[in-house]
């Protein structure tokens, strides 16, 4: 029988990814996926059908809205419900396709089942039907990711009151959607249904929208989807919903004064964020420790308290974000190879991939403020950017955040159409220690949206051109 080097448990972009890293360098690697497909959230019900539906919905908008601007006269779009959903399985069907073609590719064995750890080195594989099997291996990967949170009250029906799943399954756009937390998951999804027709109101339980961006990007970002006509009730938290009577009755209550409001919907979306994945795993009999929240506790090497354990991604602290994953995946095959395995957890971009996006790389206004770091600005609008204007896509600002010593860049947070291409120069750039200025003398061609980029780091010292 086989002893692998490497059993990865879960196959999302934490897990795939290390397999196949740890395989190019040498290892005989084997995964377990419970799930029929492997991808994981990201592939099978996150990311990427996510992006599926916002990418038709955004067309279905600029058809509407946009194209009689540009002169192109067309009658007013018509919805195929089933045939968007068709373009949304199909990108779907071939990510995951490519993620098993990429394992069998780098020759690592696949075990469809519940992977539990049985002892270190011991993973029992209970697929749905058939015989439970043991896979020997000298080291093993948690990347078990992360599920929907729920609370108490806000029972998933996957119907009338659905999590992130449920939204990106809905057969036709509810007439009122509900949503519960302005995170990303509320903001990106509610775009979409917003988009194809819902009337949507977004419930916050605190006095802002997507927490931890930088506040100011989070109020101009929000007047935008208001504008939009997406409704926000902040500072409420439901109290309750009632789906008896067909849709749902959502009963919230002011944080502020307590005052309380009815909402009724034909649809909720429960999207107050996800919780780490360890059910089924066995960690409490062979020893592996959990932090306070429930996430798998790590070394800066990845190791859990057992030896040969390791854990990854969304399972883990840190942000619950693919490309996280991905290079903690890396990172852990090539420390387990010898090397010296790195992730720079100041330098993750987040993006929001709504209509216009939100991208961040680094510190925030407010971060920096709390730390009494002495911090230098510079933002620049795209209302004073060519390519901008002739797309039409004027909205939104670039901010370029510096050290005052050193001018060293510290943050860069951008609000525009294709935000989510445009930040990773500004990640590069701040992976190699760069300054402003070094961003402002950079030559950016013209004429382009990333120009807005270099103007905001000339206007940390007060000589943006354009305006
Ligand atoms: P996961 O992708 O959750 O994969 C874990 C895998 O482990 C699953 O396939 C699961 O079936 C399997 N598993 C669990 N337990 C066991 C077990 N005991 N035995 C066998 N298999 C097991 N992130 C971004 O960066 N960008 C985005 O645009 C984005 N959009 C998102 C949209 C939505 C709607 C959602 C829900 C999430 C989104 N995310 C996005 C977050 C992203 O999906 C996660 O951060 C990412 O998938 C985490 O990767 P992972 O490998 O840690 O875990
Ligand atoms: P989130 O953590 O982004 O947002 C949850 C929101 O719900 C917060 O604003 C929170 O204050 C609010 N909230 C919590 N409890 C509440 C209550 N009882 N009532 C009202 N509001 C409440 O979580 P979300 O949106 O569910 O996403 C989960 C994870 O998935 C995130 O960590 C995110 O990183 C990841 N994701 C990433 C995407 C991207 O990178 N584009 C897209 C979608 C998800």
């Amino acid at each position: 029988m086989t002893t692998y080097d490497l059993t990865v448990i879960g196959t999302g972009p934490g897990g795939y990814v290390a397999a196949i890293r740890a395989a190019q360098l040498g290892m005989k690697v084997a995964v377990v996926e419970k799930r029929a497909t492997h991808g994981g959230t990201c592939l099978n019900v996150g990311c990427i059908p996510s992006k599926a539906l916002l990418h038709a919905s955004e067309l279905f908008e600029e058809a509407e809205h946009e194209f009689g601007a540009m002169g192109i006269k067309i009658d007013s779009p018509k919805l195929d419900m089933k045939a968007m959903m068709g373009h949304k399985d199909e990108t779907v069907d071939a990510n995951v396709k490519g993620v098993e073609f990429l394992l069998k590719k780098n020759k690592v064995d696949t075990f469809h089942g519940l992977g539990t750890i049985t002892a270190p080195g011991k993973v029992q594989v209970t697929p749905d039907e058939g015989e439970a099997q043991t896979v020997e291996t000298r080291n093993i990967l948690i990347a078990t990711g992360s599920d929907v949170a729920t609370l108490p009250g806000m029972e998933i029906d996957e119907k009338v009151v659905v999590s992130s799943t449920g939204a990106l399954e809905l057969k036709e756009p509810p007439k009122k959607l509900v949503v519960v937390g302005a995170g990303v998951i509320g903001l990106e999804l509610g775009s979409v249904w917003r988009r194809l027709g819902s009337q949507v109101t977004v419930v916050e339980f605190l006095d802002r929208i997507l927490p931890g961006m930088d506040s100011e990007v989070a109020k101009n970002f929000q007047r935008m989807l208001k504008k939009q006509k997406i409704d926000f009730k902040l500072s409420s938290k439901v109290t309750g919903i009632d789906t008896s009577g067909g849709g749902a009755k959502v009963s919230i209550e002011s944080v502020k004064n307590g005052k309380t409001d009815e909402l009724e919907a034909d649809v909720v979306l429960v999207a107050i964020g996800r919780r780490p994945y360890t059910d089924g795993l066995g960690l409490d009999k062979v020893g592996v420790e959990l932090d306070d929240r429930g996430r798998v506790k790590t070394d800066a090497h990845f190791k859990t308290s057992v030896d040969g354990i390791y854990a990854i991604g969304d399972v883990i602290a840190g942000p619950m974000l693919a490309h996280k994953a991905e290079d903690e995946g890396v990172a852990c095959a090539e420390m387990l190879a010898g090397q010296v395995g790195h992730v720079n957890y100041d330098v993750i971009p987040g993006v929001v991939y709504t209509m216009p996006e939100v991208a961040s790389v680094g510190k925030t206004e407010d971060e920096l403020k709390e730390a009494g770091t002495a911090y230098t600005s510079g933002t620049f609008p795209f209302t004073a950017n060519g390519r901008a204007r002739a797309q039409r896509h004027t909205e939104g600002f670039v901010k370029v955040l510096a050290c005052a010593k050193t001018d060293r860049v510290l943050g860069v947070h951008i609000v525009a159409a294709g935000a989510g291409e445009m930040i990773h120069e500004a990640a590069v750039l701040m992976e190699f220690g760069g300054s402003s200025e070094d961003l402002a003398r950079t030559c950016h061609a013209h004429p382009t949206m990333s120009e807005a980029v270099k103007e905001a780091a000339m206007a940390v010292e007060k000589r943006a051109i354009h305006m």
